[in-house]
C-alpha cells in the first residue's frame, strides 16, 4: 500500500511539515543533547547521517516523520514509520505505525511534546489510515509516559531489562498501543 504524505498540518499553535535542508543545523543542534540521549537507544546520531535521513524522508514510502514549527523555528522531530504487523501468511503489511518524538530541550515542558503526539496519531489514522499505533519509552522516563497517556494511548507492557544503552546498561521499557477503532470512538 502506498501513502500519500499527511503533512504539512498546523495544529496547537505548531506546523508539522518536512524537514528541509535549511532545518538540519537547528536538528543537529539538539538531537545529540545529553539530556535527550539519556533516553534514546540511538545514544548519538552523526551529524552527516541526521541530514541524510532526514532528507531522504519525503521520498520514503514508509518513513512519514516530520519537523515541528513555532513561530517559524524548528522545535521539535516527530517519527512516524509505517511498518508491518506481525508477519503470518496472509497478514496484510503496511496496517501499522511507530512514533516517537524529540522536542529541543530549550523550549521543554510547553505542550509540544504532548502536541506533537497528537499530531502523530492523527496523521497515522486519519491521514494514513493505519491500523494500530505503537510507541516506547524507558520506564523511567517521566515526562515521555506522561506525554503517551495524555494522548490517548494504552500501555500494554512493561519489558524488564529490555534495552541496552551504553552509559545506563540494561533498562526497563513500556510499551503503548492504539488502534484506529480506539482513537476514533475511545476506550472499549
Ligand atoms: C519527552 C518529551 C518529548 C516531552 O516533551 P515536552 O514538550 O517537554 O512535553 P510537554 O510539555 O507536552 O509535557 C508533557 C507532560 O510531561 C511532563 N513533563 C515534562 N517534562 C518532564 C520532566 N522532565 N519530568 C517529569 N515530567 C515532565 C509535563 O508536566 C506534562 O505533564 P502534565 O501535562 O501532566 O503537566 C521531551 O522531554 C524530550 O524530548 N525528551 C527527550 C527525548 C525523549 O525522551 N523522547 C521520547 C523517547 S520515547
Amino acid at each position: 500500500m502506498t501513502h500519500p504524505s499527511p503533512w504539512p498540518v498546523r495544529a496547537d499553535g505548531l506546523l508539522f511539515r518536512d524537514a528541509v535542508e535549511a532545518d538540519v543545523q537547528t536538528l543537529q543542534s539538539f538531537r545529540n543533547d545529553p539530556g535527550i540521549n539519556r533516553f534514546m537507544v540511538r545514544t548519538h546520531v552523526d551529524p552527516d547521517d541526521l541530514r541524510r535521513e532526514w532528507l531522504a524522508v519525503p521520498e520514503s514510502p514508509t518513513d512519514f516523520s516530520c519537523v515541528v514549527e513555532r513561530d517559524g523555528e524548528v522545535v521539535a522531530m516527530g517519527f512516524l514509520d509505517v511498518v508491518d504487523g506481525p508477519g503470518q501468511p496472509g497478514c496484510p503489511s503496511g496496517t501499522d505505525g511507530l512514533i516517537g518524538y524529540i522536542v529541543d530541550p530549550r523550549v521543554a515542558g510547553q505542550g509540544i511534546g504532548s502536541a506533537t503526539a497528537l499530531a502523530l496519531l492523527r496523521a497515522a489514522f486519519d491521514g494514513l489510515g493505519l491500523r494500530r499505533v505503537t510507541a516506547a519509552a524507558y520506564a523511567d522516563n517521566t515526562a515521555s509516559v506522561a506525554v503517551l497517556e495524555q494522548a490517548g494511548m494504552r500501555r500494554e507492557r512493561l519489558s524488564v531489562k529490555a534495552l541496552w544503552h551504553h552509559e545506563l546498561g540494561w533498562i526497563d521499557e513500556v510499551g503503548y498501543a492504539l488502534l484506529a477503532d480506539e482513537w476514533r470512538h475511545g476506550p472499549g
